[in-house]
């Protein structure tokens, strides 16, 4: 079978992107991208690209070749299901935080609106695909789902994680490490398995093609960010370690990453991960873990959060000491507030966190980000409910200008490791600061010789 149209349900950062990459790769497929946030379609559909709903380096260069040509977006969620062979469920799947499982287990309510809708609307057999990150066996409820339809129409469904990392997504959707896709062993199965990997070798090497069963698919995803959050949360233990000891965390980081076994990649010491994935997907591998009696597998993964957690709030606990046990009434400037560079996605943010326990301390806080604006610093901070938002008003400004946002600050923090901060003339910076005037660098970019020279005192996580 040849996939002549496809609709994503879902124009997140995830749904967006990759369908986007699709469309530039396969001219003759219709790809049409739905969402019931009207906001974030017509952002889609904008003319000036440069108010796409998601930054993501070379985004818009993709969406300018496919848009308009066979690449669509849409809120007739209706219209486009019904005109799909293949249906990709790209819809979020965050924590619970109610109910069952409330704080770990994915809610999965998105996911069942979706299959719901499909069953209701289909009148021709499809393939569905998910792309969401699922819980091992949530194909088998997909499934139940569509087939109480009763009109005759057959359903295969496929698992087909995706592996992007914000940031680099366009690059990581056009030369994927891997594209994994599960499925049913069935004949009909095999057929929609052939089906989904003949969309993707227009441009995938077969070898990096890797098929599997539905189940090993789903585990895998959750498998894979748990690894990844572990090696930070490994690096972040030894920074620690470093700090207490003297050992630079950097130095270590390079002597084990040049051990062939280890890898360099994911050994950067950080202020702690964020984003919307690594510890959503840690607490559901937990929760998965501990519905099957398996106490001790979670608690090891557990650690990981944990560990993070820990992080943020240690680097938080930093600031406050080093000025002297009070910020009440000082300025902090938070440089970074997206939780990795080239994204303006917040979501899990460390900066939430550390802003939040200086707000506590009642600290003056002053933000600035390249790509995070006002209305979302505000939002991240008003949705931890520690104080009103009137409050977080009267304590926390945003700023356009990184040089505004130090002016007068007792301290900077250094939250987000985008680059422009590298080149910074932090002579200015200093010059403008209350003295002693401090970094804290909570992603180990900065240039400690150069920053101690200007009259810095310099903080860096792990040394
Ligand atoms: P997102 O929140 O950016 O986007 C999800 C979109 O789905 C939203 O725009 C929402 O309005 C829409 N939606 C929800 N229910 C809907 C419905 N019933 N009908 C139509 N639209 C609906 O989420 P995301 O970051 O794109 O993540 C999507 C999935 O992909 C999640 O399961 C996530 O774990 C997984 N994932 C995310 C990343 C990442 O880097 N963000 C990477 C790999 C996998
Ligand atoms: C992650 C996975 O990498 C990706 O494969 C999956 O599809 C989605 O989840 P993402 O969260 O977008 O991607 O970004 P990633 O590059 O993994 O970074 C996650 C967090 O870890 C960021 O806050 C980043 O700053 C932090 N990190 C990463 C470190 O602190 N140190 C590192 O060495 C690497």
């Amino acid at each position: 079978m040849q996939v002549k149209n496809i609709c994503c349900i879902g124009a997140g950062y995830v749904g967006g992107p990759t369908m986007a990459v699709i469309a530039q790769k396969c001219p003759d497929i219709d790809v049409t991208v739905v969402d019931i946030n009207e906001q974030r379609i017509s952002q889609w559909n904008a003319s000036d690209l440069d108010t796409l709903p998601i930054y993501e380096p070379g985004l818009k260069e993709v969406v300018s070749q496919a848009r308009g040509r066979n690449l669509f977006f849409s809120t007739d969620v209706d219209a486009a299901i019904a005109a799909a062979d293949m249906i990709f469920i790209s819809v979020n799947t965050p924590t619970k935080t109610y109910g069952k499982g409330k704080n770990m287990a994915a809610d999965l309510k998105f996911v069942e609106l979706c299959a719901r809708q499909i069953a209701r609307v289909a009148t021709s057999d499809k393939i569905v695909v998910e792309k969401s990150t699922l819980p091992v066996r949530t194909a088998q409820a997909i499934k139940s789902v569509l087939s109480e339809t009763g009109n005759g129409v057959e359903f295969q469904i496929l698992s087909n994680p995706e592996f992007l990392a914000e940031g680099t997504a366009i690059s990581d959707l056009l030369r994927p490490d891997r594209i994994l896709i599960g499925g049913e062993t069935s004949e009909k199965g095999e057929e929609a398995i052939q089906a989904l990997v003949d969309v993707y070798a227009r441009w995938v090497p077969k070898e990096n093609i890797l098929t599997t069963n539905v189940w090993s698919s789903e585990l895998s995803k959750l498998v894979a960010n748990a690894f990844l959050a572990q090696r930070v949360s490994s690096i972040n233990a030894i920074s620690e370690l470093c700090e207490a000891t003297g050992a630079d965390v950097r130095e270590v980081s390079k002597a084990i990453g040049m051990d062939s076994r280890i890898g360099p990649k994911f050994l950067q010491a950080s202020v702690g991960f964020g984003g919307s994935c690594f510890q959503k997907d840690i607490l559901n591998l937990v929760y998965i873990a501990k519905t099957f009696g398996l106490a001790e597998v979670a608690d090891y993964w557990e650690q990981v959060i944990l560990m993070n957690d820990h992080q943020k709030s240690r680097f938080a606990t930093k600031i406050l000491e080093t000025l002297y046990n009070t910020v009440s009434g000082k300025k902090i400037a938070i440089l970074g507030w997206a939780f990795k560079k080239d994204t303006n996605d917040t979501r899990e943010s460390a900066a939430i966190y550390v802003a939040d326990e200086l707000l506590e301390e009642r600290a003056s806080i002053a933000v600035y980000d390249p790509k995070v604006k006002e209305e979302r610093v505000f939002a991240d901070l008003n949705y931890l409910e520690s104080r009103s938002a009137e409050e977080n008003k009267e304590l926390v400004e945003v700023q356009n200008d990184p040089y505004e946002a130090c002016k007068d600050a007792h301290a900077v923090a250094i939250l987000t490791e985008w680059d422009e901060f590298k080149s910074y003339d932090w002579q200015a910076i200093y010059d403008n600061m209350l003295k002693p005037a401090c970094v804290f660098d909570g992603r180990a970019i900065l240039d400690r010789a150069q920053l101690e020279k200007i009259g810095f005192k310099y903080y860096c996580i792990g040394n």
